[in-house]
């Protein structure tokens, strides 16, 4: 089965197209960084409008590097949430119609299982059982995952996600958008154990996390310094280095409670390298990760869910659609 992708959550237009046999067969991706960084942040409208621009092009250029036409495409997937609504709309709605006017089933994916599943679209995938680590710029999840749609959410930040922490420490730096990957660059020039910053939550028992004090920390920290350009690379260091600890921290624990031996990281923080070598460093426990171009959001990790949830595609009795802004891993089930 041949699976078009559309990814639209957020700020980047992602297309692939994932054959169940072949594996991928193309994929393409359009990021809005430039249109947002004026703004530093994403403007929901702009973000909008621009997939309604780059959605169609991007398909074509999908099926022509394929050498496919639109006819040989045998189901849609689209991601229908958590994100944000006008941008999901977009997708679900051209999804939607391609589906509809070439009588082929359609499937809406939640955003979160496109991350979780990603590191399998690699040559040698994790096998079931794992603990997931998601870690992106709206959540930050442990999952313990038994398989496809079997899904128990083991803890969850209670404030900011960490690529939410690394993206307002960064704009606090006075760091351009997306601050998060600028950030884990100045942190390179840092001088290690300047600072010594809080893990917060790790004292007490659970799983849970909570960034947002990281952020405040960072602050205060950066207006009691001289404000000089190594201080920034200091404190960027310091933030990056409590974050990284606190998650691998929380990884050993969720491993330990779930007897599972296998950590999968997915999600546009899973690209950081002083996460991935802490991680690394966990004894006993082997850890995937997503190639670096599909850490972030993309095409590819939408198709691949629908591929895997084949036997859950239906074709449309009526032409409607929806988008959930909010939708939760533990409401999703088995394909
Ligand atoms: O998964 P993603 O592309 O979009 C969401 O679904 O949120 O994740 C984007 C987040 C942003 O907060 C971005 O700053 C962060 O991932 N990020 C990084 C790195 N690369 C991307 N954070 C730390 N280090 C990186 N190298
Ligand atoms: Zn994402």
């Amino acid at each position: 089965m041949r699976v078009l992708g559309i990814e639209s959550s957020c700020d980047e237009t992602g297309i692939a197209l994932y054959d169940s046999e072949k594996g991928l067969l193309a994929h393409a991706l359009y990021s809005q960084i430039a249109l947002h960084a004026e703004y530093g942040g994403v403007v929901p409208e702009l973000a909008s409008r621009d997939h309604i621009r780059k959605t169609l092009p991007l398909i074509e250029q999908v099926l022509t590097e394929a050498n496919l036409n639109r006819s040989e495409i045998d189901a849609v997937a689209y991601t229908a949430g958590p994100g944000l609504v006008g941008a999901l709309l977009v997708g679900a709605a051209i999804g939607r119609s391609i589906a509809w006017a070439l009588d082929i089933p359609a499937l809406a994916i939640n955003h979160m299982e496109g991350h979780l599943l990603s590191p399998l679209l690699e040559a040698h995938p994790p096998a079931f059982p794992f603990v997931s680590l998601l870690v992106s710029g709206g959540h930050t999840l442990l999952v313990d995952v038994q398989g496809v749609g079997q899904y128990s959410l083991l803890g969850e930040s209670i404030d900011d996600a960490v690529g939410e922490a690394f993206d307002k420490t960064a704009k606090m730096l006075g760091l351009s958008y997306p601050g998060g990957p600028i950030l884990a660059a100045l942190a390179e020039r840092g001088i290690p154990d300047k600072y010594e910053f809080p893990r917060p939550m790790t004292n007490r028992p659970g799983l849970d996390f909570s960034f947002s004090g990281l952020k405040t920390f960072a602050m205060n920290t950066w207006r009691n310094s001289a404000q000089m350009e190594q201080d920034k690379a200091d404190i960027a260091l310091a933030f990056q280095t409590a974050a990284v600890e606190t998650l691998a921290i929380k990884c050993k624990r969720a491993l330990k409670q779930t007897g599972h031996s296998t950590i999968v990281v997915a999600g546009g923080v899973s690209a950081n390298k002083a996460l991935r070598t802490r991680l690394d460093a966990i004894p006993n426990a082997r850890v995937y990760y997503p190639r670096p171009e599909f850490c972030g959001d993309n095409g590819a990790m939408i198709a691949f869910a629908g591929a895997m949830r084949q036997s859950a595609m239906v074709k449309q009795t009526v032409p409607t659609f929806s988008a959930k802004p909010r939708w939760s891993l533990n409401e999703l089930s088995p394909p």
